[in-house]
């Protein structure tokens, strides 16, 4: 069976090196993974005076995400925890209150940055906003990618063997915990 992955990129920069991690995961994937990206730099910042009207953005996003069977979060380390454009995206798509999108949807966090703990810290942070907003989180393996100059090329091709071995074990195993997740949780609208 085919899944569909949403990602999400927590960088709005136009040589962020997390989309270009991002392409090399969709290309070292599983044949049966399908890709959209949710896009979230258009969105306004996010206040609850919106709840009772959203607008066109907020909608989009939260559409996007219930199409998708699971979601994948690419994202840099702003100061030891996520940039902001990333938390204001989750934020719009966790409400309106009794209406959060990530509610039962499983999900998996990954990225880069040239510092030797490879967002590690970003990553806890993301896990724990991710575990109020009811997702199911593939716990292992962990996915910290210390970013140097070469490491990908621009469109995502990676030039280091054991790192791109270890991106295509992270997507196998992020198939398989979608379909463990669907599993238990068969009645879940898709
Ligand atoms: C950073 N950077 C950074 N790196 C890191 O490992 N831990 C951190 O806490 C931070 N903090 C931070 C804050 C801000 C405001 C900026 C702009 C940058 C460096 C960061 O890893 C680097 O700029 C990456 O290139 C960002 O990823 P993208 O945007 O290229 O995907």
């Amino acid at each position: 069976t085919t899944h569909r992955v949403g990602y999400f990129v927590g960088s709005l920069s136009a040589d962020s090196i997390n989309r270009t991690l991002s392409k090399a995961l969709i290309r070292l994937a599983p044949q049966n993974l399908e890709f959209t990206e949710i896009p979230i730099k258009d969105l306004p910042l996010y206040n609850h005076d919106y709840d009772p009207d959203y607008p066109a953005e907020g909608r989009a996003l939260k559409e996007a995400i219930s199409s998708v069977d699971a979601v994948l979060f690419v994202t840099p380390e702003y100061n030891r925890s996520i940039p902001g454009a990333l938390k204001n995206a989750i934020d719009w798509a966790s409400r309106p209150w009794g209406d959060n999108s990530f509610a039962h949807k499983p999900s998996a966090v990954i990225g880069t940055s040239p510092g030797s703990i490879g967002t590690a810290v970003a990553q806890q942070s993301l896990r724990s906003v991710l575990s109020f907003c009811d997702s199911p989180q593939m716990n292992a393996p962990e996915g910290y990618i210390q970013f140097k100059p070469g490491l990908f090329t621009d469109t995502g091709e990676v030039t280091d063997e054991s790192t791109a071995q270890f991106l295509r074990d992270f997507m196998q195993e992020f198939q398989a915990f979608i379909i463990r997740v669907r599993t238990v949780l068969p009645a879940l609208p898709a």
